[in-house]
């Protein structure tokens, strides 16, 4: 055991309510952070927790008044981010709003949306020239110096509490840019920062590695080693050239983050988005990715914020098969003691599957197969976000629908590429790869779903079939459970930017072309009646306002997939205790009708549909008739 006394015992000062906070937090979770370390560091562990505890002891002393409050705030209500008024957004601060100062005269714009989260993508030093959007950190501890400074970052987060709204940063723990202080001395010859790499004298281990390894970017990051002359030898680089991947086998690197995380704890930063953090542990013959060792070590880092700065929360990014995802929210023994989000890539390739196929089939095998979260954990719902969608189909659930999940893919990519006959997306193929034939695709909501195209054809009909297309897909993030969170411009059904190669270091990178400027023009159209912009916001605040008074929707609930009667109809239902939720989305052009009988099958024939106060309506036939794209949450009290 550590050399820490962690049982409150009746001499701790009773004057000093502090203390005695930090011990019961101590003796309630620091068998969590031993249990993380032992079989990570073997006898090295119980010195290293000691390390750690020191470390935490000096960032909660150092904790301000107001983040304090805000962890008791936290303690006294744990499932925070599962509340159904969480609504987030994620933006790049310079293309939102300039800058870090800027940003808090945004703060309006985003409340009046009713956003409660918001994550700014990198914005901590990276490298100068191509740093891959910020994700080449070579500063944890200064800020972009275009972008304002560590007192703009803490004046930010102020505001943002101010008003209601809690900020996520990326933690960017897979890997640091070559320039990073700890690369620039294990290339200088410090033999104690070479041991925070992964290097190589030769090809042999390398090789040997490679023979299972998958490429993140073939297209222009092909292998995942890279000499360098410096070094003199090659260093692991999963993403690109310059992105050196740690070693988190070092515990001198589990204690850097430690102590990086504290830090920004303590500047307001309320969530942490683990940053690829599938690949942060290597084993030889594997594809290197969700490595039990990466749960073990979050399973330490969890521990320690929870120790030091419970009101702060993480985020998994792991963009893996549904069956592999569920370890990062918490399975076995590392339950509830991991990440608290994750993003539910599946949902959002589902959703653009259905639409493209106007089928909701192969979504419910899907979605309906996937096994229950942990309780106290909650997906982050999404419909686009900085990154490529991966046509992630896995092929077990499209065969099961006699399909191939190879053809399936090669579809979605056509279709979305829009060049698949009857298709108006106006998407990018992302990292085409000749040997797999895998396609990825870029794109802003707007074209993907056609609105783009539609608006250029200046067609009412088309522009108002796109919209409702965009609310239906807003409205299934939003009734799922979880954060939903919105990619900046898609709130105004903005284009792809058609510049996107024009700056320097982008032109390699399509992703770029759905990373837009906010359009301001655009923005301010957002209340003049009939404009696009207003009629996407509108739909987006009203499905946030509604969403917020339904206790149906909190994230601990699960959603499930209804019975199919029309292949064009999806229907998921979620058990509150305090009533039923069932959401019916027509995911297709044409009217649709969902059978009376399995109304009442499902308890809602008299249901209110929340989205307009008003109750199920019958047609002909006892039928309920859909317009296209529509969607109701059905309430049954
Ligand atoms: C994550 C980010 C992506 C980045 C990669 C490497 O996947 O979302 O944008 O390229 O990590 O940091």
């Amino acid at each position: 055991m550590p050399a820490v006394t962690v049982t409150p015992t009746s001499s701790a000062p009773i004057s000093d309510e502090r203390d005695l906070m930090f011990r019961a937090r101590l003796h309630r979770w620091l068998p969590d952070v031993l249990d993380g370390l032992r079989p990570l560091y073997d006898d090295r562990a119980d010195a290293l927790a000691d390390d750690l505890i020191d470390l935490a002891r000096a960032a909660y002393d150092a904790r301000s008044p107001e983040l304090h409050a805000r962890d008791l705030e936290r303690l006294l209500r744990p499932d925070w981010l599962q509340d159904p008024s969480m609504l987030g957004y994620a933006a790049y601060t310079e293309r939102f709003a300039g800058d870090l100062r800027g940003l808090i005269d945004e703060i309006p714009y985003l409340d009046e949306l009713g956003v409660r989260y918001l994550h700014l993508m990198p914005l901590l030093r990276p490298r100068e020239g191509d740093n891959d959007g910020g994700y080449a950190v070579a500063d944890y501890r200064a800020v972009r110096p275009d972008l304002g400074s560590m007192d703009d970052l803490e004046a930010l987060t102020h505001a943002l509490h101010e008003a209601g709204m809690s900020l996520t940063l990326d933690l960017v723990l897979n890997h640091v840019a070559r320039e990073h202080d700890w690369a620039a001395k294990a290339r200088a010859g410090d033999p104690a920062y070479r041991e925070y790499f992964h290097v190589f004298a030769d090809r042999a281990m390398p090789d040997a590695y490679e023979a299972s390894l998958p490429e993140v970017f073939p297209d222009f990051a092909p292998g995942n080693f890279t000499w360098d002359d410096e070094l003199g030898g090659w260093v692991w680089t999963t993403f690109n050239e310059w992105q050196w991947d740690l070693n988190w086998s070092n515990p001198a690197v589990l204690k850097e983050f430690v102590s990086i995380i504290l830090d920004l704890a303590n500047r307001g930063v309320d969530v942490l988005r683990l940053d690829a953090i599938a690949f942060m542990w290597k084993r030889l013959g594997t594809d290197c990715q969700g490595e039990p060792e990466v749960h073990a070590v979050t399973q330490v880092l969890r521990a320690i914020t929870r120790i030091a700065c419970p009101a702060v929360a993480f985020k998994a990014e792991a963009i893996v098969a549904p069956t592999k995802l569920l370890a990062y929210l918490g399975s076995g023994s590392h339950t509830g003691k991991v990440s608290d989000l994750a993003y539910h890539n599946s949902l959002m390739v589902q959703i653009w599957s259905m639409l493209a196929a106007r089928d909701v089939r192969l979504a419910a095998q899907a979605l309906g197969n996937l096994p229950p979260k942990p309780p106290t954990a909650t997906w982050l719902t999404y419909l686009r976000c900085h990154d490529d969608i991966g046509w992630a189909i896995m092929d077990e659930d499209a065969g099961a629908l006699g399909l191939s999940g190879h053809g399936h893919r090669s579809f979605l990519a056509h279709w979305y590429a829009g060049d698949f006959p009857g298709s108006t997306a106006k998407g990018l193929v992302f990292q085409y790869n000749p040997a797999t034939d895998d396609r990825r695709t870029s794109g802003t909501a707007a074209s993907l779903i056609g609105l783009d195209a539609a608006e250029e054809s200046a067609d009412p009909v088309r522009i108002a079939s796109a919209a409702a297309a965009l609310r239906l897909s807003h409205s299934l993030i939003m009734s799922w459970g979880g954060v939903p969170v919105i990619w900046s411009g898609d709130e105004l059904g903005q284009a792809n930017d058609r510049e996107w190669a024009s700056e320097p270091g982008h032109e390699d990178d399509n992703r770029w072309a759905h990373r837009p400027r906010l359009d301001h023009d655009r923005a301010t159209t957002r209340h003049t009646q009939g404009s696009v912009a207003a009629t996407v916001f509108g739909d987006l605040v009203e499905l946030a306002r509604v969403r917020a008074s339904l206790p149906h929707l909190h994230g601990s609930v699960e959603t499930a997939i209804g019975p199919i009667d029309d292949p064009g109809i999806l229907v998921t239902v979620r058990d509150h205790p305090i009533g039923r939720f069932v959401g019916v989305h027509n995911v297709t052009e044409r009217r649709r009708a969902w059978p009376g009988w399995r109304a009442r099958e499902l308890d809602v024939a008299d249901a209110v549909d929340a989205l307009t106060g008003s109750r199920l309506e019958w047609g002909e036939g006892d039928q309920v008739w859909l317009e296209p794209y529509e969607v109701l949450w059905l309430t049954t009290n």
